[in-house]
């Protein structure tokens, strides 16, 4: 069972703009209004999607458009509408007010560099309808976004009605690509929550999750320790799942940390239906520990995260993982990751690309990304067919000699755009997108759009118009694997960022004149946040003056409606474990935690994080665990001297241990449980700390 979303107080209001419209995330292009009473929004709206092109596409702007009523509803807080209709018919003659979605194939819109999109969008305001027409139901589904965010701003600016102004608004993106990556390769995620994740940044109109699904941890001693063997313990994982019984099962030693076929699938059909293409990544040569692995005989001596491409089974075998898996796939685009394999090696990588480029453009018809790599040869090059996706300036060549040579470029420039789960190497990466570097930092800079790759040198930034610039995807790396954080803190990380990458991508710095202002962000971004819908990470969950729940007694094995709950919490109770089995069981558990006995030790995606904290057998303790985004601590029975922190360890690149706080969800769900004996009384949860 998901809690269904629930309006928290908020504090910002988004100021109307002259134009009539809200300030949403991402801006718009333009907006003409009208003189004229305005369309009132209300819950007998009806939702009709144009018969010619109701069913046309995958997904056909009917799917979008019963999507769009569910999110509607949701987000205007109404009981419920009527269903989606098909009709024929344009609205002016209807006698409810209407939203009518359809299709103008003969609409062209462009980006900056003026090559056609399908993301583009109108809405025509009147009255009693508004008209959303694009030139294919991707378009229509932007132009939902749009509406739902005015919505949301309006509701939250306390005016009694939601009304739109009449008027005539266009818009389209700057760039085809607008995408974020996740590290899911060196962090296991489950496909719940990354599809959650597809939701929520659809609402802020990104089109692309590239999922980077093969990796391992890096560290020397391990992988190129002398005699030790390290390499083959390293944690190093693949996330698709083969088929049982397939040539490749190998590969894949914990399934539980894997998806299945089905799983992969609903997960890309909720993505799509969100708008949002999911861009696969199996990462070799380099990187390939997980393959290293399963077939020594293949890596470089001396360098198992490495294949040596020369051995005569090394190609073929990449190439039958590809076979088991391009038929998953539905992108017309997949990235075969090539990034930090030895500059020594150029021919040989190069070679490589271009042939992997051909066959799975010869199998599947899909075309291939790699990542930018320094691979110097004076007799090969990389295809031109081949889209380069620059991160570092020393690692790959210089983006304005590549789009100069022809190829087309996303901009991942880690100077602006890399996050790295919980922690950085000596903070290199902020914890969310750095806010000053992205709106301008120096007075009068216009900030970073995908077309800046440097901060410190002009030369290497290009026009908005640049034919061989596609756009840009902002990475999410986990380099110090699964226990350094939970899911929900990977999505605390991203949840403001995808919001300002969302509107930079859509609309750049420094052409259009609806863009946003830092300060029109800021006072929008909580508002669209905590409206936006189809997923609760935040955890929302229903409370009567903060409390969620205040219960005396608490049944062992007792299930409540509350699955998990955001922090800032505070959650109390008081245990007494028996002499029986002290340290057995579980006292609390949720969908994103469960809090054991023993030691009173966290679990969250399979990870444990005890406390260090032994429980006294036939005694009373209070605990009282104190959670925000930040940390969670526990004071047991009122000793508030010592704040008892929950903590990870993270080992950086083998030069340092960091220890780092843990945020975890409330485990509000069930009580006791699991072989727990002993008593469990007066369980609180009070939403702040
Ligand atoms: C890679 O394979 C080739 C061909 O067998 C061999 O000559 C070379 O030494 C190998 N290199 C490494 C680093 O393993
Ligand atoms: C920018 O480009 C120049 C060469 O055009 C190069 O020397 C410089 O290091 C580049 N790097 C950055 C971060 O701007
Ligand atoms: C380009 O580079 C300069 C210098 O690094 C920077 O100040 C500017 O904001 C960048 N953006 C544009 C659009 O030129
Ligand atoms: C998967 O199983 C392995 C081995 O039993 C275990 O170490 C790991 O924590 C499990 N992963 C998850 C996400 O539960
Ligand atoms: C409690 O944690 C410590 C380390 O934090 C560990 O050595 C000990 O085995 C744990 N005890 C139980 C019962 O889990
Ligand atoms: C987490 O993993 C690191 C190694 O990556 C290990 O040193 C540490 O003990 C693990 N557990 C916790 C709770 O920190
Ligand atoms: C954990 O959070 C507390 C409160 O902000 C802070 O004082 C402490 O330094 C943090 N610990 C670590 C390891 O970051």
């Amino acid at each position: 069972m998901r809690l269904t979303f629930l309006a928290v107080h908020l504090s910002s209001v988004a100021a109307v703009l002259a134009t009539g419209l809200y300030p949403q995330i991402p801006s718009v292009a333009s907006f003409s209004s009208s003189s004229g009473d305005p369309f009132l929004l209300a819950s007998d709206v009806r939702i009709l999607v144009d018969s010619k092109e109701a069913s046309v596409g995958s997904p056909s702007l009917l799917d979008f458009a019963q999507v769009f009523r569910e999110d509607l509803i949701s987000v205007a807080s109404f009981a419920t509408i009527l269903p989606v209709g098909v009709s024929s018919k344009n609205t002016a003659s209807y006698l409810f007010p209407t939203i009518y979605l359809t299709i103008d194939t003969k609409k062209q819109y462009t980006l900056f560099n003026g090559k056609p999109t399908e993301d583009g969008y109108d809405l025509t305001i009147t009255h009693n309808s508004i008209t959303i027409t694009a030139s294919a139901p991707i378009g229509a589904w932007w132009g939902t976004r749009t509406l739902l965010q005015q919505v949301a701003l309006a509701v939250a600016s306390g005016s009694r009605q939601i009304t739109f102004p009449i008027g005539q608004l266009s818009d389209s993106p700057g760039w085809e690509v607008r995408g974020f990556m996740l590290d899911v390769g060196r962090h296991w995620f489950d496909t719940e929550f990354l599809s959650d994740l597809c939701i929520y940044a659809s609402f802020f109109k990104i089109n692309e999750f590239h999922l980077h699904a093969s990796d391992n941890l890096w560290n020397p001693a391990w992988l190129y320790g002398d005699g030790n063997e390290g390499w083959k313990k390293l944690y190093a994982a693949f996330r698709f799942q083969p088929a049982d019984g397939s040539p490749i099962a190998g590969l894949v030693p914990r399934l539980n940390e894997s998806w299945t076929q089905s799983d992969f699938r609903a997960m890309q059909t909720t993505c799509a239906q969100h708008g949002i293409t999911l861009i696969p990544e199996i990462d070799t040569p380099g990187h390939s520990l997980v393959i290293s692995q399963w077939k020594p005989e293949l890596m470089e001596n001396g360098t198992p995260d490495h294949l040596n491409l020369s051995y005569p089974d090394t190609i073929p075998t990449i190439k039958s993982i590809w076979d088991e898996f391009l038929p998953w796939f539905s992108s017309s685009e997949v990235s075969i990751g090539a990034d930090e394999y030895d500059a020594s090696l150029a021919n040989d990588y190069i070679n490589f690309v271009n042939e992997m480029s051909s066959y799975v453009k010869q199998k599947s018809g899909k075309s291939v990304r790699i990542w930018g790599t320094y691979e110097p040869s004076d007799t090969l090059s990389v295809s031109t067919d081949i889209t380069i996706q620059h991160w570092d300036f020393p690692d790959d060549d210089i983006p304005n000699q590549l789009m100069a040579a022809g190829y087309q470029v996303i901009n991942s420039e880690q100077d602006f755009l890399y996050l790295d789960g919980k922690t950085s190497e000596d903070n290199q990466f902020p914890q969310e997108l750095d806010q000053d570097l992205i709106w301008g930092g120096a007075p009068g800079g216009k900030g970073w759009a995908p077309n800046v790759f440097s901060a410190s040198d002009a030369s290497n930034n290009t026009s908005i118009d640049n034919p061989n610039l596609r756009g840009s995807i902002m990475p999410l790396w986990n380099d110090w694997g699964n226990n350094a954080t939970t899911r929900l803190e990977i999505y605390y990380q991203l949840a403001r960022s995808l919001a300002v990458f969302g509107e930079k991508a859509w609309s750049g710095s420094e052409a259009r004149p609806l863009a946003l202002t830092r300060d029109q962000f800021d006072a929008s971004y909580p508002i669209l946040n905590a409206a936006a819908p189809g997923q609760n990470l935040n955890r929302v969950v229903p409370a009567r003056n903060n409390v969620v729940y205040d219960l005396d007694i608490a049944v062992n094995g007792e299930v409540t409606p509350i699955e998990s709950v955001g922090p800032p919490y505070t959650m109390t109770f008081s245990v007494q474990p028996s002499s029986h089995s002290p340290s057995t069981g579980t006292l609390f558990s949720g969908i994103d935690s469960i809090l054991h006995v023993a030691n009173l030790t966290f679990e969250a995606t399979g990870q444990l994080y005890a406390l260090g904290y032994i429980l006294p057998q036939n005694k009373w303790t209070t605990v009282a665990i104190h959670a925000t985004r930040d940390y969670t601590y526990a004071i047991i029975d009122g000793d508030e001297s010592t704040k008892h922190y929950w903590t990870t360890l993270m080992d950086l690149w083998g030069d340092e241990i960091v220890i780092g706080n843990m945020s975890f969800a409330a485990p509000s769900q069930t009580f006791g449980g699991d072989g727990f004996s002993g008593a469990i009384k007066d369980v609180s949860i009070v939403l702040g700390t």
